[in-house]
């Protein structure tokens, strides 16, 4: 019997990555079931029942998910943080849950961009703004959306400085990027931080009080990583108290409409995770999901497992 795919995404993929998806499935002899927007959790914990692989993007895959799997063998985050998968639920049925590392991170990079001139313009509201050129950019945390960031920031003519505590100096300045030794630092020194640290555990609100109090005069905060990582209370704390600084993010904070209420046009927020949602980053990493199923269903592939 074919083996079933699910394909769940409550924001869906552009529709020709869902085209593509469907004819590697038909090429392969998979069978493809599609659940987009779907508005209830218990929509996917309905559709999970009988399929063997599942391809999701930022979707809750919860315990409770997991336990109504009975067939379930792999799950693929078709994208890079998997923060919305319980990796320790699908090891305990020995589900694999993978990511598509890098599929997606040109997009999320060039959204940075496009949120760091919309700031840098006043939210175009045809006053006078500023520019990049000249200006410093701190990448927090150099993986494959900081190195985008980096390659970019270049063609603006910015000075690109880096903190990330796990990756090689060598590879930061092989790219002309400048390490920097401290996260204090980088916060301290740049006119823009680019936010891209994952959401674990250990960075749940690392970015206070004690790294947003020491940035520059003027300077920006954006975040494309996940609104975790952020402590709502320090940032709305400095906003109130130090009127020069901006912040905006790719996600809306829980406290959203009191920050825009109290800093207007210092604050913006996407409505929806925008990053990834480009017809090219939807292809990349779709194709790439359900490559990497077959890869696992045929060769036993786990090249990009992220569980135990
Ligand atoms: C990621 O971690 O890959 C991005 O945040 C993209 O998330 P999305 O697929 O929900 O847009």
């Amino acid at each position: 019997m074919a083996k079933r795919v699910l394909v769940a995404t409550e924001k869906p993929f552009a529709s020709q990555a869902v085209v593509e998806i469907k004819r590697i499935c038909e090429e392969k002899g998979y069978e493809l079931i599609l659940n987009e927007k779907y508005t209830e959790q218990s929509d996917l914990v309905n559709a999970v029942k009988n399929v063997d692989a599942l391809i999701v993007r930022s979707d809750k895959v919860t315990s409770e998910v997991i336990e109504n799997a009975d067939d379930l063998k792999i799950v693929v985050r078709a994208g890079a943080g998997y923060d919305n998968l319980d990796c320790d639920a699908a090891s305990k049925k020995n589900i694999v849950c993978m990511n598509t590392p890098g599929q997606n991170s040109n997009a999320v990079a060039e959204l940075a961009f496009g949120m760091m001139l919309y700031m840098a313009r006043g939210k175009f509201n045809g006053k006078s703004g500023t520019e990049l050129k000249g200006k410093t950019i701190g990448i927090h945390a150099y993986g494959n959306v900081g190195l985008n960031v980096a390659r970019i920031a270049k063609g603006f003519d910015m000075k690109v400085i880096a903190f990330d505590p796990y990756v090689d100096k060598a590879v930061m300045e092989a790219d002309g990027v400048e390490p920097v030794d401290s996260v204090e630092k980088l916060y301290n020194i740049s006119d823009y931080v680019s936010v891209h640290i994952p959401s674990i555990p250990a960075t749940q609100k690392f970015i206070d009080l004690r790294l947003i109090s020491i940035m520059k005069p003027g300077a920006v905060i954006i975040n494309t990583a996940r609104k975790e990582v952020i402590c709502e209370d320090s940032m709305i704390k400095i906003l109130s108290n130090r009127e020069d600084l901006k912040y905006a993010s790719d996600i809306a904070p829980a406290r959203a409409e009191e920050m825009v209420n109290k800093f207007g046009d210092r604050v913006y927020f996407t409505p929806k995770k925008m990053g990834a949602q480009t017809l090219e980053a939807n292809i990349n990493s779709g194709v790439a999901a359900i490559n990497q199923i077959i890869a696992y269903f045929e060769k036993g592939d786990t090249t990009f497992k992220v569980n135990k």
